[in-house]
């Protein structure tokens, strides 16, 4: 298992968001961008320019994850915009499929996520479609918020259905993954970890990275998958 931290600029300051990334910039793998049209979640907060712009000025990699109404008509303006992964949500998306191939033809990583409630099971025959599954452990909408370990069960039945197809897909935590969390979500089989207040809230966002993925990296999966 390959580590991957994701730092969520929801945490950082808006009105510095180059400055916010480039702070994590040679520690962290991606940057993630939570994308909230005040619908599908009741927060308002990036939308395509903003994107567009960080784009330019960050060098990771953007994680783009759009928890917005209708995925299947903005999903391709976001990977045009140089989203480097982009992921849906399961409860949002009307054509999974056909949107899932739309984001990968568009040269995008493909991800799907589920809320706290929602089954992994349902969608297992659509593992072929993606590179990643984002298991939420908090319900979206606000960085900040307590992780929920009712979601580990679902973590380890993600996992295995994972390994059961030969292990490709990356499995990604979501919402209050902090150094007393992190731990337990990649004991159950994450790889992919993001993170807000625990990375910008902390001093030093960098070191924050770091320990992290020692942390992570130390704790090791319950299953073995690559
Ligand atoms: C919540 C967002 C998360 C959020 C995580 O809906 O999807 O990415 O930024 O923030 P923390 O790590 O503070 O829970
Ligand atoms: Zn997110």
């Amino acid at each position: 298992m390959t580590v991957q931290i994701a730092p969520s600029i929801l945490a950082a300051d808006f009105a510095r968001l180059a400055d916010e990334a480039a702070a994590v910039a040679g520690v962290a793998d991606w940057l993630h961008v939570d994308v909230m049209d005040g619908h599908f979640v009741p927060n308002l907060t990036i939308g395509l320019p903003v994107v567009e712009a960080l784009r330019k000025h960050a060098s990771l990699p953007l994680d783009c994850h759009l928890m917005i109404e209708d995925p299947d008509r903005w999903a391709i303006g976001y990977a045009e915009a140089g989203a480097r992964k982009l992921t849906i949500h399961a409860e949002a998306v009307q054509s999974p499929v056909r949107t899932l191939r739309m984001i990968r033809a568009a040269g995008a990583r493909a991800g799907l996520a589920v809320n706290p409630a929602t089954p992994v099971e349902p969608y297992a025959d659509l593992l072929d479609e993606v590179d990643m599954l984002l298991l939420m452990t908090v319900e979206p909408g606000f960085g900040g918020q307590p992780f929920l370990d009712l979601v580990l069960p679902k973590l380890r039945r993600a996992a295995a259905l994972i390994a059961a197809r030969g292990g490709s897909v990356w499995l990604q935590v979501d919402g209050g993954v902090s150094e007393e969390t992190i731990g337990r979500c990649a004991e159950a089989g994450a790889d992919v970890f993001v993170a807000g207040s625990a990375v910008f809230g902390a001093d030093d966002p960098a070191r924050a990275v770091s320990g992290l993925r020692s942390l992570a990296a130390s704790t090791g999966p319950g299953l073995s998958r690559h």
